[in-house]
């Protein structure tokens, strides 16, 4: 036996490194297991940091060719350089994952380099040694998931790690699932110069989401060229010398038809990873779905073992698995550590962005609650019309009788920055008229939060 610590946690994602942090910053002797080559997990090497990175340059791209004309800006000749663009994605990832390392240095985390697999409670092997600790905290993440008959190489047929790596612009990129990957990802490459079809399952795009928000941001998606085939599903996919052939069919059956692409992305989804983890050897329990079962407070059946992120239920979001690490390293530590699921916000990082947090419509209406609806377009709020950024709008969901707040969804430029106030806003119990009466500073986007509250009840002032 090599080493003991308080804590092992495995997996160095958003999830796994912030609870080694805080754990650390509590007093705890911390390691964490991480089998990449670097710290940060998907979201900073395969995930949240590189795609944005590539949004907001195909973002800067794509308003130097067209937006910035209507600003009195011309410039003419202006080139993508994809290479450039690609490395700068790079080094925004190496300057995300190195500042993890120095995090770990800063607190003493250890990191044990390699695959962790736990051997029994308490025991976690790394590269033939075996260390110990009192808990192992298990924060392995997710993997893309597959299509049977859609055979990924990474080069053509790409999850979003291939679609983050492509070194050509294709022709036809087909998007499978119109989710938050397909429309971010399918964004990127829209804006670059691709043609995108997005192929979804479903009769609507980013299920979960409020559902006339999801039909405002279709529409706003195909303004900027993007095609969609709702209630269609893929049943088959062929490479060839040029590209690929998919064959479709609508998603309740019928004839089908053939679609050729250049390159073709898979994101139907993503499901926990395990794999090579030991779980079925010391007896940890996992759902139907292949993710661990946990209590309230993160614990598997196995006493000392427990899981977070998204290798446990919920939504699979950074922040969430970061606030789930936070608290449960509190809770190792004898605190009262705690996440309150109402109030996760979710955000599509598209231009415009989508944000949502809380309840939908749809889902208070299925639940019998009755609310008021409070809405505000961006065209008439003065910022918006500066910036020229006017697609969109503010919706807010109160309770009928104590006018709490019990959802926000936003399409519309900065959603996902817009939606904080809201989310800060539920996490005090606010009502609407609590975000009507503050004072918000004008021009800005944050006015269109503020009428969206008032017009709860009928009061908007601008529209
Ligand atoms: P992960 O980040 O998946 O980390 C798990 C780590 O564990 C990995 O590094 C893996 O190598 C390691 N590991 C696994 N098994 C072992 C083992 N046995 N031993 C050692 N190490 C192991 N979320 C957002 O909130 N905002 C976004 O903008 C966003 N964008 C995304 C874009 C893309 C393209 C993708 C794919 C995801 C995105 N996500 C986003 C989701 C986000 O990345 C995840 O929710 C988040 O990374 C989950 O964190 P985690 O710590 O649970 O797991
Ligand atoms: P998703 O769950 O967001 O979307 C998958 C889509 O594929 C759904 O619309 C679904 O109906 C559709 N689908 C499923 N099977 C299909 C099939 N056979 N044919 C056609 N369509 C099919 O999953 P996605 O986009 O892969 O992303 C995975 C997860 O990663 C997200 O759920 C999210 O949690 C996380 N993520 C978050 C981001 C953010 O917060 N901005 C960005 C990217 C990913």
């Amino acid at each position: 036996m090599s080493e003991t610590f308080d804590v092992i946690v495995i997996g160095s994602g958003p999830g796994g490194y912030v609870c080694a942090l805080r754990a650390a910053q509590l007093g705890l002797k911390v390691a964490c297991v991480e089998k990449r080559a670097t710290l940060g997990g998907t979201c900073l090497n395969i995930g949240c940091i590189p795609s944005k990175a590539l949004l907001q340059s195909s973002e800067n791209f794509h308003a130097t060719m067209h937006a910035w004309k209507d600003h009195g800006i011309v410039l003419d000749g202006v080139k993508l350089d994809l290479a450039r663009m690609q490395a700068r994605k790079g080094e925004v990832v190496e300057a995300n994952v190195k500042g993890v390392e120095f995090l770990f240095k800063k607190n003493k985390v250890t990191w044990l380099k390699g695959a962790g697999r736990i051997t029994a409670p308490g025991k976690v092997a790394v590269n033939g040694a075996e260390y110990a600790a009192k808990h192992i905290v298990i924060a392995t993440g997710s993997e893309s998931m597959p299509l049977p008959g859609v055979d990924v190489d990474e080069t053509t047929i790409v999850t979003s790690t291939g679609a983050l790596e492509l070194d050509k612009v294709p022709d036809h990129l087909v998007v499978i699932g119109g989710g938050v990957i397909g429309l971010e990802l399918g964004s990127v490459w829209r804006r670059l110069g691709a043609q995108v079809t997005v192929i979804e399952f479903l009769d609507r795009l980013i299920p979960g989401n409020d559902g006339e928000v999801a039909k405002h941001f279709q529409r706003i998606l195909t303004k900027q060229g993007m095609k969609f085939r709702l209630s269609t599903k893929v049943t088959g996919a062929v490479k060839g010398n040029e590209g690929v052939t998919l064959t479709v069919e609508p998603a309740k059956g019928g004839a089908s038809e053939q679609i050729k692409a250049d390159v073709v992305l898979l994101s139907i989804g993503r499901r926990a990873y395990t794999e090579a983890l030991g779980l079925q050897d010391v007896g940890v329990a996992t759902d139907e779905r292949g993710r661990v079962k946990t209590n309230g407070h993160y614990a598997t059946n196995v006493p000392g073992i427990y899981a977070i992120g998204d290798v446990i239920a919920g939504p699979m979001l950074a922040h969430k698995a970061e606030d789930e690490g936070v608290a449960l390293a509190e809770l190792l530590a004898g605190q009262a550590g705690h996440v309150n699921y109402d109030v996760i916000p979710g955000v599509v990082y598209t231009w415009p962005e989508v944000a949502a947090l809380g309840k939908t419509e749809e889902e208070l209406k299925a639940a019998g609650t009755a609310y008021n609806v409070g809405k505000f377009p961006f065209t008439a709020n003065g910022r918006a019309r500066a910036m020229g950024d006017t697609d969109g709008f503010v919706k807010i969901l109160a309770d009928k009788k104590t006018d709490r707040i019990l959802g926000a969804h936003i399409v519309g430029p900065d959603a996902g920055t817009l939606i904080a106030e809201l989310a800060v806003a539920m996490e005090f119990g606010a009502s609407a008229e609590d975000v009507a009466r503050t004072c918000h500073a004008h021009p800005s986007l944050n006015e269109a939060v503020k009428e969206a509250a008032l017009a709860v009840e009928g009061r908007a002032l601008h529209i």
